[in-house]
């Protein structure tokens, strides 16, 4: 008989053969198993017996040992995300409910994987969900939201997942059918919160068509039949929901709308703060990823390359995201950063333990340059109802050059010394302590936006670590490859991981690349 090696004979079917198998076809080693040496070049008739059941043996081994320590991982990471979801501060709405303060952003998640990044995020500790039938991926966060159910991860009341009517389903008839489409693909009988996602319906004319009115009264039919527990806006300027509110019997609870350094929009939060109204923001990273969809005036004004966050990250060894969702919670409103990143996920919910400083405050709250990211452009349409910017946010548009852009840093740089001057928490490198000027300089920007880059994290797709292999081999420690050197050195010297190594494990074992 012709030498059969050890791979031959797993892809000789029994059949295949003729007649009895040889005994090497019936060896196969498990698709599971630990990569120990290539067994491709070994003569399989040339294994006795008794070696091949010691290496199943060790394989069954191996298999056990990696199974249990990714239970543990998922324990860990569960436990650590139960500390920190009893942590979370939330929002009293109107009718009583808790709204957690930071939520997971979806707009702009991908399918095929906004399933592991809402599953990854549950159980990193978030219990706040923003989703909409327009952003198309909403059968899929239900599947997560179904899965972590299901699994007793969480209980439903934990939960606060909220959806948005979308512009073509504005009149009456249509608002029921769109929610009951949002609740049967988020796999939940009931949302915390419906919005109207814009104030717009594609009409033209002079008015919006069916009207606002028509939309609110279908969405307060919502309430009381028990499919919504509470209702909002997104998009709406205060002028449009003081008129909502002239005839509302169910007041809006939350108004989500763009809030960030480079757009405040402090005059709403104080219409809100008055009313009662909630305020949820949304890109509260500036949006980065939607210029192709909105295309910004100014497209050098990118919120986490301002040498203020910039600076301000270094100051509190944070990096720029965490920086932006903390300035939110300060600027009192909750926050939904969308990630789909495992390490920024659990990430962006580290900040409840820091604050930003008085002055690290104030600097990111006195940019002159305001700008809308998400800004409905798309809406305007000369024969109406939105002709103007002015007629869609119902304020008069500031300017948004690149010389009012530079302009500000210049100024920011002329008050560099005094505003950026007294850091305190913990940075020593000569970048901090160099002349304040500097850092506005076209050199020192170049060098902060290389830094915002490390800081934002490589989005490189390691197809390496996307493989299942011993989940030691993929800790940070041993990050560049899973070899069988990976593995032997495991072996020989199992090392305790901490928790962040497991979370690190457990995040690759579900699939993520990045
Ligand atoms: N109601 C509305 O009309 C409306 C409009 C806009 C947004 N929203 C809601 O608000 C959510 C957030 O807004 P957004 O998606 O526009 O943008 P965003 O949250 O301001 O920014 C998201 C971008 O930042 C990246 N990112 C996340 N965390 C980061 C960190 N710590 N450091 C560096 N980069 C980070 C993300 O990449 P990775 O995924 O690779 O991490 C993504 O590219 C949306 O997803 C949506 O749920 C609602």
């Amino acid at each position: 008989m012709a030498a059969t090696t050890w791979a031959d004979a797993y892809l000789v079917s029994p059949t295949s053969t003729g007649g009895a198998p040889p005994t090497t076809t019936t060896r196969s080693l498990s698709s599971r198993r630990p990569v120990v040496f290539d067994f491709s070049t070994i003569d399989a008739d040339s294994i006795p017996d008794e070696v091949w059941e010691e290496v199943q043996r060790s394989e069954r081994e191996e298999i056990e040992k990696r199974d249990a320590f990714l239970k543990e991982c998922e324990q860990s990471m569960y436990e650590a995300g139960r500390r920190l979801a009893a942590k979370m501060p939330s929002a009293t709405l109107r009718n009583g409910s808790r709204m957690p303060l930071i939520g997971l952003g979806t707009w702009k998640a991908e399918r095929g994987e906004v399933k592991r990044a809402v599953e990854y995020a549950v159980r990193a500790g978030y219990r706040h969900i923003d989703c909409a039938s327009v952003y198309q991926n909403e059968d899929e966060v239900g599947d997560a939201i179904g899965y972590v159910l299901e699994r007793g991860l969480v209980e439903r009341e934990e939960l606060f997942v909220c959806s948005k009517v979308w512009n073509t389903d504005h009149a009456a008839a249509r608002v029921r059918k769109a929610c009951e489409a949002s609740l049967k693909a988020l796999k939940v009988d009931y949302l915390d919160l419906y919005l109207i996602h814009w104030p717009v319906t594609g009409n033209v004319g002079d008015e919006v068509s069916p009207s606002v009115r028509e939309t609110w009264e279908a969405m307060e039919s919502l309430v009381r039949d028990g499919l919504v527990r509470s209702i909002g806006t997104s998009n709406f300027s205060a002028k449009k929901l003081a008129d909502i509110a002239s005839y509302a019997t169910v007041q809006p609870s939350v108004c989500q709308v763009e809030v960030h350094p480079y757009h405040r929009n402090d005059a709403l939060l104080s219409f809100c703060a008055d009313r009662g109204i909630h305020v949820t923001a949304f890109s509260p990273l500036g949006s980065p990823d939607s210029e192709s969809i909105f295309p910004r005036a100014v497209p050098d004004a990118v919120l986490m390359r301002d040498p203020r966050v910039l600076r301000v990250a270094e100051r509190t060894g944070k990096n720029v995201g965490q920086v932006l969702i903390r300035w939110a919670l300060q600027h009192g409103t909750s926050v939904i950063p969308k990630s789909t990143n495992p390490s920024r996920i659990a990430g962006n919910l580290d900040v409840l333990d820091w604050e930003l400083s008085a002055s690290d405050y104030a600097l990111l709250s006195s940019m002159a340059f305001q700008m809308r990211m998400v800004n409905g452009g798309m809406w305007l349409n000369p024969r109406g109802p939105y002709r103007t910017m002015e007629d869609l946010w119902d304020e008069p548009e500031t300017e948004m050059t690149s010389e009012a852009f530079e302009r500000d840093l210049a100024a920011a740089t002329a008050t560099a010394t005094d505003a950026l001057g007294g850091g305190t928490a913990g940075n020593t490198d000569e970048t901090t302590t160099a002349p304040a000027p500097q850092l506005f300089s076209p050199k020192g920007r170049a060098k902060s936006e290389a830094r915002s880059e490390s800081n934002s994290e490589s989005h490189t797709t390691d197809n390496a670590a996307r493989r299942l292999s011993h989940p030691i081999a993929l800790s940070p420690a041993n990050s560049s490859e899973g070899s069988e050197n990976d593995y032997h050195s495991v072996t020989e010297s199992p090392a305790v991981p901490s928790l962040t190594e497991k979370v690190a494990s457990f995040s690759k074992w579900m699939g993520f690349s990045r």
